[in-house]
């Protein structure tokens, strides 16, 4: 046991990167860093878009290269969780009975999908999608299946349509909601990709209410809606949110409230103890609160300034927020912040029908937030506005002859 060691608890993309920046940064002590999963750290985004395609390579989507841990003195320690974690003697417990003492301790524990609770949900035949197997299962489901019912019109239900669609399978989305994505985008942004996957021949059904997937012999053949409509199918597959992984922490007694509570050097509640990446629930001092962004960006970013703190430097984390998305032809980027009643205006720039445009999503005229769709190069510069975050004429905003950066000056 070294009480002097670095440890990092949750080996995907946020603790690899605080592995890298502790080394980076000219940490010389011992660094941990524990993953439950067998797979070396990977990125996630491409298990819904080019991997589940069938058109990356299974090599393309680890963070590092094999030898990098051993090359760069990370005691990488898979297929091994931790189970608990006492503050008091600065250790965590490993499944295996054994215990690892720390001088600091990341918790870089992430999400967890959220499963459906209905009867049928564990048949064989449905899918849920965070790991790099379940992408794997997915392909292989797609392979196999003439019709595909997607439980949930989120990132997971909406990019793995795209992704049967390119395969040839018959998709049905049923969501709860009344429109695709609703949360996240709000409802003048999220018709369109209402509309992108109709354009795809998607049966789109909402305000669905799935109450049990049927099934012969233990194999899912179908949802059944509480208003009893049938919707028949060779798979399921389910993406209707996910929970942060808050165990280890609440255990513990840190501060925890959707995430883990940390500020905006990431520390918790624990002065020892940081966390960063989708479980983290962190002060920003750009947006002025506490947030929680279960995106690959602030996964990407957000254990460097956590690594950075954890040597002593002075850091806070106030990245501007980002996401992605890749959906048969459309590709989105989105920068800034928006709760769903957090604006009072959602501007277009651009051509909404072709799918060329710019969303801009404002509140007391201040932009908070800017989308682009299938325009690129102009994302660093909406990230720009956000930060600026003065009033802005929208007549302006919105003529696609006035440059982006008029709204950059004073
Ligand atoms: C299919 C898919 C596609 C996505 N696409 C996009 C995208 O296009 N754009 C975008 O912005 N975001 C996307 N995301 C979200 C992005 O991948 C996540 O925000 C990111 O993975 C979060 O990284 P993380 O390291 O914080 O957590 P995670 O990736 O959840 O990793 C946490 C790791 O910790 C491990 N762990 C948890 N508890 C323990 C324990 N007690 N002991 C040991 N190990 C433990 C977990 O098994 C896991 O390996 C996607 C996510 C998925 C699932
Ligand atoms: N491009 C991206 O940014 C991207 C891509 C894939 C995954 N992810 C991440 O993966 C995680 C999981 O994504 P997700 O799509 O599962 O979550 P999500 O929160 O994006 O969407 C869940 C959807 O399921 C719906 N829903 C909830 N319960 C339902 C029910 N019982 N029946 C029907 N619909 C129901 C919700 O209304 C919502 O539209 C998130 O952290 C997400 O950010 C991100």
């Amino acid at each position: 046991m070294n009480a002097d060691a670095y440890v990092i608890v949750g080996a995907s993309l946020a603790g690899a990167k605080a592995a890298e920046t502790l080394r980076g940064e000219g940490f010389g002590g011992p660094v941990l860093l524990i993953g439950e999963e067998t797979e070396r750290p990977y990125e996630r985004p491409p298990l819904s878009k080019d991997y589940l395609l069938g058109e990356a390579e299974r090599e393309s989507i680890y963070v590092h290269p094999a030898g990098w841990y051993a090359e760069h003195d990370i005691d990488l320690r898979l297929d091994a969780r931790v189970t608990g974690l006492d503050p008091a003697a600065h250790e965590v417990m490993l499944a295996d009975g054994s215990r690892a003492g720390y001088a600091k301790l990341l918790l870089a524990t992430g999400s967890s999908p959220l499963r459906l609770p209905v009867p049928g949900s564990d048949a064989n035949g449905v899918h849920y999608l965070r790991r790099v197997a379940d992408s794997d299962q997915i392909k292989a489901a797609f392979a196999a299946a003439s019709r595909v019912a997607v439980i949930g019109a989120g990132w997971i239900g909406l990019e793995t349509t795209a992704a049967g669609r390119a395969a040839g399978v018959e998709v049905t989305v049923l969501e709860a909601a009344e429109l695709p994505l609703l949360r996240a985008l709000g409802r003048e942004a999220a018709q369109v990709f209402a509309d992108l996957h109709r354009d795809h021949g998607v049966d789109l059904r909402f305000g669905a209410q799935v109450a049990e997937i049927t099934g012969t012999g233990g194999r899912a053949d179908g949802v059944r809606l509480a208003d009893g409509t049938r919707v028949d199918a060779d798979a399921v597959i389910v993406g209707i949110g996910i929970t942060p992984n808050i165990q280890l922490a609440e255990a513990a007694g840190l501060k925890v409230g959707n995430g883990i509570i940390a500020d905006a050097a990431l520390r918790t509640s624990d002065p020892d103890v940081y966390a960063a990446g989708d479980v983290a629930n962190a002060y920003h001092p750009l947006l002025g609160k506490h947030i929680r962004v279960d995106h690959w960006y602030n996964a990407l970013h957000q254990p460097q300034t956590a690594a950075k703190a954890m040597i002593g430097q002075d850091a806070a984390y106030d990245r501007v927020p980002y996401f992605y998305t890749d959906q048969y032809d459309l590709s989105m980027e989105y920068a800034g912040y928006v709760e769903p009643d957090g604006y009072d205006q959602v501007v277009f720039r651009g051509d909404v029908g072709r799918r060329e445009f710019i969303a801009f999503w404002l509140g007391g005229g201040r932009v908070l937030a800017g989308m682009n769709v299938n325009i690129f190069g102009v994302n660093d510069t909406i990230q720009a506005i956000v930060r600026r975050g003065r009033t802005v004429d929208t007549g302006r905003l919105t003529d696609p002859d006035v440059p982006l950066e008029e709204f950059l000056g004073d």
